[in-house]
């Protein structure tokens, strides 16, 4: 059975119990702002699990594309991807736990339908804790449709219990289902849930009868609720006798792809590369071509987005890709899943285009990276040393993005080791610097991280320095305030600005602005920092590490972050206010108009 008959056969199914199909909604969410992407059907039916009336009823079924970026470094084993597709049928205070569970036995083992042998079904339930009790209502449901005892599971919550992936929100103890692959067992506590293979989770279905709140307490919803999860991907691999998702007709086109551009054959050396290759660049194909896409950046989706894409290429250069291979490799995952989303095929340009020019990026990056360490390397052939610095591999890891496998691999070509302790310490001595910064920044007034409130923070830069060059160089930051709406900015100045001051400060904000100036960040020491000219409250130890955030020669200036990536896309800067703040200090309000 291939995917698009699983899909027809699970949505046909529960219509034929009485459920609505609906369609799936965008990756990006709509509804729940604890998440940044859709990671399962719940997400966008969180109102109606809270009790908001469903104008399609309260029996529903879907296919949800989802996005799972928390296991990011498990994928590359049989059954991680960070894009899948979820099945889903939907209770919304209707049915419970009875009919969910005989429906999915019916489904998964009928010949009507899936026909799974049932002697290869194991299941999981919740065993309970000190808040809510041991699920055996399912127990005994699995018992009587002949699930022996032996393989019905009871585990603790961090296995069996459904939270929302943000801190609060709708939650309840679930069931899952397991196909026994026919593997040895690993052990004597070999079972549902260990990582060797042997079980391959495929369904699982939630009873949402509760709600986490603030406070952590679980308070019991208005309604009982069922929220059903199956994975297309691993199904089929299941129906297929595959023992991995890659080898299914999901993958394979994608991975001969990379076969045939790279020359290479997916073995036990290479097998991880290939995984990952394909994994990252179908879940970028996906987000690039939703009807609420993103484009890879520095803050939420789009950093996502952006690590998906370079940790692909990172693994492309293992298998010795060359630069331009995630066109040929997009392209056929589109055409791969047009039928079944046609949003694919109707941006695949766009898709393409942002894919390759993110791959461009990162490969200018890699390659600025090599030649650096490549200099290093000569300069340590000649002192005839052999082992790099942890400190000089962070800062190559640090400000040109060269990540630190690259650094060894080429020391090891060499024969030359990285100090990876000092690489630790380094990066943890960074992150103590980013701590302060960002305990800095709040104190002085950062309300949040979001992308309005970061690019105001990026716009009081620019004013800082555009003060600095209209009113002199006595200005100084007194105090700063950001929220998303607007930016508060105190300063020293001895007078009541002039509307001609004002238009000209406003002025030079918005020509840097159009200048579109990269904002670059250096790690330096303090002394480094003020030779360089930047603006600072010099009250840290003159060796102290600081992060200096320069966009093009407009300004340069001391700071924790966060900031945007290019000042172009700030959008209008407009001073609303200005006025005394104290004897000596005015305070401007400002705001970034989005034309
Ligand atoms: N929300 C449940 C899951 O994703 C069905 O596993």
């Amino acid at each position: 059975m291939r995917a698009e008959e699983l899909r027809e056969m699970f949505l046909g199914f529960f219509e034929s119990k009485g459920h609505t199909r609906i369609s799936g909604a965008s990756l990006i969410p709509e509804n729940d702002p604890t998440v940044l992407f859709t990671t399962a059907g719940m997400h966008p039916l969180v109102p109606y699990l809270l009790g908001e009336t469903h104008p399609a009823g309260t029996r529903l079924t879907d296919c949800q594309k989802c996005i799972r970026t928390g296991d990011i470094d498990e994928v590359g084993d049989a059954s991680h991807l960070t894009f899948f597709e979820m099945l889903g049928n939907w209770s919304l205070g209707d049915y419970f736990k009875e009919e969910a569970i005989v429906w999915s036995h019916e489904f998964l083992t009928s010949s009507e339908y899936l026909g799974f042998n049932p002697d290869k079904l194991s299941v999981t339930v919740f065993e309970g804790n000190d808040a809510v009790a041991r699920d055996d209502e399912s127990m005994v449901i699995w018992k009587k449709l002949g699930i022996p005892e032996e393989r019905i599971f009871a585990l603790p919550m961090k296995d069996n219990w459904w939270g929302p992936a943000g801190t609060t929100g709708p939650c309840g103890p679930d069931t899952e289902m397991f196909i026994d692959t026919g593997k040895a067992a690993c052990g004597a506590n070999c079972k549902p849930g260990c990582s060797c293979g042997k079980y391959f989770e495929i369904w699982n279905d939630v009873f949402m009868q509760y709600e986490k709140t603030d406070d952590g307490s679980y308070i019991q919803l208005k309604q009982s609720n069922v929220d059903t999860g199956m994975g297309v991907e691993r199904t089929i691999a299941m129906l297929q006798g595959q023992n991995t998702v890659f080898n299914t007709e999901l993958f394979k086109p994608i991975m001969d792809t990379i076969s045939e551009l790279s020359g290479k054959h997916s073995t036990a050396e290479t097998e991880l590369a290939f995984r990952v290759i394909a994994d990252h660049i179908r879940s970028a194909v996906f987000v690039l071509g939703d009807v609420r896409a993103v484009s890879p950046g520095n803050l939420g989706q789009g950093y996502v987005l952006r690590r998906l894409i370079r940790r692909s290429v990172r693994y492309a250069k293992q298998l010795g890709l060359n630069e331009g291979f995630s066109k040929p490799v997009a392209e056929c995952i589109i055409d791969n899943y047009k039928k079944a989303y046609p949003e694919l095929d109707a941006s695949s340009g766009r898709i393409i285009t942002e894919l390759v020019d993110e791959e461009t990026k990162f490969e200018k990056t890699l390659n600025s990276g090599m030649g650096e360490l490549n200099k290093i390397i000569s300069r340590m052939k000649e002192y005839n040393q052999t082992t790099l610095p942890g400190r000089v591999a962070f800062k190559l890891y640090d400000t040109s993005g060269f990540p630190l496998e690259f650094t060894e691999e080429i020391c090891a070509e060499n024969g030359f080791e990285v100090d990876k302790a000092g690489f630790d310490k380094a990066f943890e001595k960074h992150k103590a610097v980013s701590r302060q910064g960002a305990e800095k920044a709040f104190k002085g007034g950062l309300a949040d991280a979001s992308e309005e409130t970061t690019k105001l923070h990026t716009a009081t830069h620019l004013l800082h320095q555009a003060l600095k060059t209209v009113l002199g160089d006595h200005v100084q930051q007194k105090g700063s305030n950001i929220n998303v709406d607007r930016l508060r900015f105190d300063f020293s100045h001895p007078a009541k600005m002039t509307q001609e001051e004002k238009e000209q400060v406003e002025a030079l904000v918005n020509d840097a602005i159009k200048a579109d100036y990269v904002v670059d960040m250096d790690t330096m020491t303090i002394e480094e920092a003020k030779e360089q000219g930047a603006i600072a409250l010099f009250t840290a130890k003159y060796d102290e590490q600081v992060k200096v955030y320069t966009m093009g020669d407009f300004s340069k200036e001391v700071c924790g972050g966060p900031h945007v990536e290019r000042t172009g896309s700030l959008g209008r800067f407009k001073i609303k206010k200005e006025g005394s703040s104290s004897a000596g200090v005015r305070r401007i309000k400002a705001v970034l108009i989005q034309e």
